[in-house]
C-alpha cells in the first residue's frame, strides 16, 4: 500500500469513529451538562486516530467487517482521551496545550477535568459491553482485556513509573518498561480488540501482541524525539514538557540519531509478525508512517 492510500483509510477511520463519539457523547444528562462538555471538548478535538485504525485495521486483517468494530474503536479513543486529560493535569505533567487548544483542566478546571477523565474511562466499558454487531460473550472478551491493558499492570501503572521517573533515573530496562505499559498497552489492546471482532481472531492475537508491542515504544520513542525536535502548532502540544519535569526518556540514554534507528529496528520486527500477503499491507505501511511522523 502507498502513503497516499493509508492517508485516505486513516482519513476514513478517522470520521467514522469521530461521527460516532459524537453521537455517543450527545446522550447527556441535561443536569449536568458541564461533565459532557469537558468529555466532548478533549475526545473531539482531532487527534490522529491512530488507535481506533488499529482496532478497524486489525478487524479487517482478521476477517470481519470493520464495521461491527466501531464501538470498540471508539471505547478505545474515550480510554485514551481520559488518559491525555489526566496526563496534562498539574499533578502529572502539567501541560496547558492538548490537541490545539487549551488543556481540559485550563478550561473546566482541574475538578471537571478529572471527572471528565472518569466519566470517559467508565463510559469506554459501557459502549464496549454493548456493541450490538457483536455476540455478549465477545464483548465481554473485549471488556476484559480493554480493562486489563488500560489498568494497574498496563497503562495505569506506566503512568505511575514514568512520574518515578521525574525524581530519580530510572534504569534503561525500566524506562523499556513504562513505554510498554503506557504507550504499547492500549495500542495492544486496540489490535487485540480488531481481533475480537472476527471470528477465529484469537489466532492473530501473537501478532497483534508483537505488532502492538513493538509499535508502541516506537511510538514513544518518536514522541520523545518530538518533544525535542518537534513544532509545537503542529504537534499541538507544548515542546521541550520532559525536559522541563527532567523526565527519563530514551534521550536520556542514546542521541537522537540512535533513538531513531532503533526506532527503526523495531518498525521492522513490529511489521514481520503481519501476514506477508496484502492483508498486512495497511500495517506494515502504518508502521513505516509512525517512525517519520511529526505531529
Ligand atoms: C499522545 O498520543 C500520547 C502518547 C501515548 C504519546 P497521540 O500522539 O496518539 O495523541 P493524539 O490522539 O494524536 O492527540
Ligand atoms: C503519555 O506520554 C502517555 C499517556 C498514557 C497519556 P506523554 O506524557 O509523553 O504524552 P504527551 O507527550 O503528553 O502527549
Ligand atoms: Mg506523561
Ligand atoms: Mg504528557
Ligand atoms: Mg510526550
Amino acid at each position: 500500500m502507498d502513503r497516499e492510500t493509508l492517508i485516505k483509510s486513516l482519513k476514513e477511520a478517522a470520521e467514522t469513529t469521530e461521527s460516532s463519539l459524537k453521537k455517543m457523547l450527545e446522550c447527556r444528562d441535561a443536569s449536568f451538562p458541564e461533565l459532557f462538555d469537558a468529555m466532548a471538548y478533549t475526545t473531539l478535538a482531532g487527534g490522529k486516530r491512530i488507535r481506533a485504525f488499529l482496532v478497524l485495521e486489525f478487524a479487517r486483517l482478521c476477517g470481519a467487517d470493520p464495521a461491527s468494530a466501531v464501538p470498540y474503536a471508539c471505547a478505545v479513543e474515550m480510554i485514551h482521551a481520559y488518559s491525555l486529560i489526566h496526563d496534562d493535569l498539574p499533578c502529572m505533567d502539567d501541560d496547558d496545550m492538548r490537541r490545539g487548544k487549551k488543556s481540559n483542566h485550563i478550561v473546566f478546571g482541574e475538578a471537571n477535568a478529572l471527572l471528565a477523565g472518569d466519566g470517559l474511562l467508565t463510559y469506554a466499558f459501557e459502549v464496549a459491553s454493548s456493541n450490538a454487531l457483536i455476540s455478549p460473550e465477545k464483548n465481554a472478551k473485549a471488556v476484559s482485556l480493554l480493562a486489563s491493558f488500560a489498568g494497574p499492570r498496563g497503562m495505569v501503572g506506566g503512568q505511575v513509573l514514568d512520574l518515578r521517573g521525574e525524581k530519580e533515573k530510572l534504569s534503561y530496562e525500566e524506562l523499556y518498561h513504562v513505554d510498554e505499559l503506557k504507550t504499547s498497552a492500549l495500542i495492544k489492546a486496540s489490535a487485540y480488540l480488531g481481533c475480537v471482532a472476527a471470528d477465529g481472531g484469537e489466532n492473530y492475537f501473537e501478532a497483534a501482541e508483537k505488532y502492538g508491542q513493538n509499535i508502541g515504544v516506537v511510538f514513544q520513542i518518536v514522541d520523545d524525539i518530538l518533544d525535542v525536535t518537534g513544532d509545537e502548532k503542529t504537534l499541538g502540544k507544548p515542546i521541550g514538557s520532559d525536559e522541563e519535569s527532567n523526565k527519563t526518556t530514551f534521550l536520556t540514554y542514546m542521541t537522537i540519531e540512535e533513538a531513531k534507528k532503533y526506532a527503526y529496528d523495531l518498525t521492522e520486527e513490529a511489521k514481520s509478525v503481519l501476514p506477508p500477503d496484502e492483508r498486512g499491507d495497511a500495517l506494515r505501511e502504518l508502521a513505516d508512517m509512525l517512525l517519520t511522523r511529526n505531529k
